[in-house]
């Protein structure tokens, strides 16, 4: 058979070891070809395609990025998009598409797939880890290392410099980066953007902790976090063809309002893009391997609108519209066990 693949959204560590995993199981244990589309939905809009062999894919296992290219590209954006991916996977002679995305591209999946009838089925990823009906999306793990690595670097500084030190880490609607690099490096403050934060609060756990000899502090927070209505002004943005805005500048605010406030000299670092780049840690590699490897399986039973999906330890087969219905975010249960270490 033949499948075509691609990668859309943000790309994360771990998008290479799914490309190769479903090379490697179709060609090598179902004798299928695998074509690869470029820059996520651009690549079968535009017919923009490339085989990929057991050869061509060979190394990239510990390469991060992917080697098809992403995009924001939106399907339902473009007139008759629907029409031209069918199109381009009738002339290719393609029996199905393997997309790996996160929310829009799974979201794009499901919509194809469940209003269009296209055979689709959907690989989740993300660093974010926002994605419904998984427990984990591979790209995380590596994310929250580079975030603690990153806190442990900045704790040795603040602390000699007796400085605040905001440290402003991805994130759009969930907090899970950090919620975990926070507990993992140490962190004073930890904002999520699942819970809207009162500066005065912020303000309050820094001075309890000057008020116990502790004259620095680290403040891990989200890009997607917002401070409580009317308590702090937040600067919009450009939105994406998803209508989602570019983040980033929250750290910076909260290092100007918390040093007006407190009067403790604070500094604020934004990690972006280094969170999504480099070589996957194993645990990303392996998962992204058992979801490939799940993928072209499913592609061959012809389970369309489906998607897999960590559940405990075992991978299991989720529908696409179960992962999409809602984003998986940090409840107040799961942020609890963080509030101990606060302040
Ligand atoms: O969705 C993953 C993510 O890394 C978000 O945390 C972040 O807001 C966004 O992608 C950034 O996207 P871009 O690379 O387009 O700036």
């Amino acid at each position: 058979m033949r499948f075509g693949v691609l990668t859309g959204g943000g790309d994360c560590p771990g998008l290479n070891a799914v490309i190769r995993a479903v090379v490697r199981k179709g060609i090598d244990v179902h004798g299928d070809e695998i074509v690869g589309f470029r820059d996520g939905w651009r690549g079968p809009l535009d017919g923009d395609h490339e085989p990929l062999t057991i050869e061509s894919t060979r190394g990239i296992l510990p390469r991060g990025g992917t080697i098809l290219g992403t995009s924001r590209t939106n399907p339902f954006k473009r007139e008759d998009g629907p029409q031209q991916i069918r199109e381009t996977l009738a002339e290719l002679g393609i029996d199905g598409l393997i997309a790996i995305g996160g929310e829009d591209t799974l979201g794009a999946a499901n919509r194809l797939h469940a209003e269009h009838g296209l055979d689709v089925l959907g690989v989740p990823k993300t660093i974010d880890n926002d994605i419904g009906a998984t427990d984990v999306t591979f790209g995380f793990d590596t994310a929250l290392q580079v975030a603690t690595e990153a806190i442990d670097r900045l704790h040795t500084t603040a602390e000699s410099h007796h400085r605040v030190m905001v440290v402003e880490v991805m994130g759009r609607h969930a907090g899970w980066i950090a919620l975990y690099s926070g507990i993992a490096g140490g962190g004073d403050v930890i904002l999520i953007p699942e819970q809207p934060f009162d500066i005065e609060d912020v303000c309050r756990l820094i001075g309890r902790r000057h008020g116990r000899g502790r004259f620095f502090s680290i403040v891990v927070v989200a890009e997607g976090s917002m401070p409580k209505q009317g308590t702090m002004e937040i600067a919009g943005g450009e939105t994406d063809e998803f209508g989602h805005m570019r983040l980033g500048g929250i750290g910076q605010r909260l290092e100007r309002e918390i040093e007006q406030r407190t009067g403790f000299e604070t500094r604020a670092v934004v990690l972006g893009h280094i969170q999504r780049g480099g070589t996957p840690t194993a645990y990303d590699r392996v998962l992204a391997t058992r979801f490939g490897v799940a993928a072209i399986d499913a592609a061959h039973n012809g389970e369309w609108g489906m998607m897999p999906a960590l559940r405990g330890t075992m991978i299991d087969l989720v529908p696409l519209a179960n992962a999409v219905a809602e984003l998986r975010t940090v409840s107040p249960e799961e942020f609890a066990f963080a509030e101990a270490f606060l302040g």
